[in-house]
């Protein structure tokens, strides 16, 4: 709550440009009295969106927990709490791997608190590498600094165990991402997708929220997955291509 309230303040700073200094000084007092970083596995993250999904996580990865060679794909990777969570709980021996496709630019994103603004997006990216080296696994880690709808293309077919897709939100790229990331799933992988809801609380148009994209999926693809979660998360287990 006091990472969040000071991200709030700052949030406020930045936007409401006619404060007085009186007053701007007195918020950034306070703001400077609350910590920057909430500090979870040993990782730092300005932001932690991942722990709801945490019992859901384990028990539909439960069979890859500290298996040999497993390949995972992240979507969307920000500050690394869900690449984190899943090298320190699922990924945990040494020769599984995991792909991150992220722009780390924050698009096609709510931008209810801006964390980042646009100078000072690389430290997205130094956070997230820092905390995977934090967990010690920068080997395991491939980072694909592009659009996921370009990246995904040319990745290998029938390769992964599991892909969490969690990127640009707007309907059109979670669509491509689903459609593409299919073809790079095994028959037997799991595919999850964040925010089925998100998005009609801020009253962000249809097409800017994920859930028209996840419902045609699981419509045109109806039939070829069995259907593990459907709640904030949707989560399938591929039966066949
Ligand atoms: C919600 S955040 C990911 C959160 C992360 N999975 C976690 O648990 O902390 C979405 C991320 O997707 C990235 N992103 C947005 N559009 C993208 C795109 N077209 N291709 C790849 N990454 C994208 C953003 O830069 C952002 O870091």
């Amino acid at each position: 709550m006091r990472v969040v309230s000071r991200l709030a303040i700052e949030t406020l700073l930045r936007r409401l440009g006619w404060l007085g200094p009186e007053i701007r000084q007195a918020l950034a007092s306070v703001a400077d009295k609350m910590p920057r970083y909430v500090e979870i596995g040993g990782c730092k993250f300005t932001l932690y969106y991942f722990l709801p999904h945490v019992l859901a996580w384990s028990r539909h990865l439960a069979h890859l927990r500290g298996k040999a060679n497993v390949a995972a794909l992240e979507i969307g990777s920000m500050e690394g709490a869900s690449a984190c969570w899943l090298l320190q709980n699922i990924l945990t021996h040494s020769s599984c791997n995991l792909t991150c496709i992220d722009t780390f630019t924050l698009s096609g994103q709510s931008n209810a608190l801006d964390i980042y603004e646009p100078g000072n997006l690389g430290a997205m990216r130094d956070l997230f590498e820092d905390n995977i080296r934090r967990v010690g696994r920068q080997q395991s880690v491939t980072i694909i600094a592009e659009p996921s709808q370009i990246a995904l293309r040319r990745l290998p077919l029938s390769l992964y165990d599991f892909i969490y897709i969690d990127g640009s939100h707007m309907a059109i790229h979670v669509l491509q991402d689903a459609v593409l990331a299919w073809q790079s799933l095994k028959p037997g992988g799991v595919l999850t997708f964040d925010d089925f809801e998100w998005g009609e609380d801020e009253g962000l148009g249809r097409l800017c929220r994920p859930k028209p994209a996840i419902e045609a999926f699981l419509d045109i693809f109806s039939g070829r997955y069995e259907l593990l979660d459907k709640g904030a998360q949707v989560t399938v287990l591929k039966i066949c291509e």
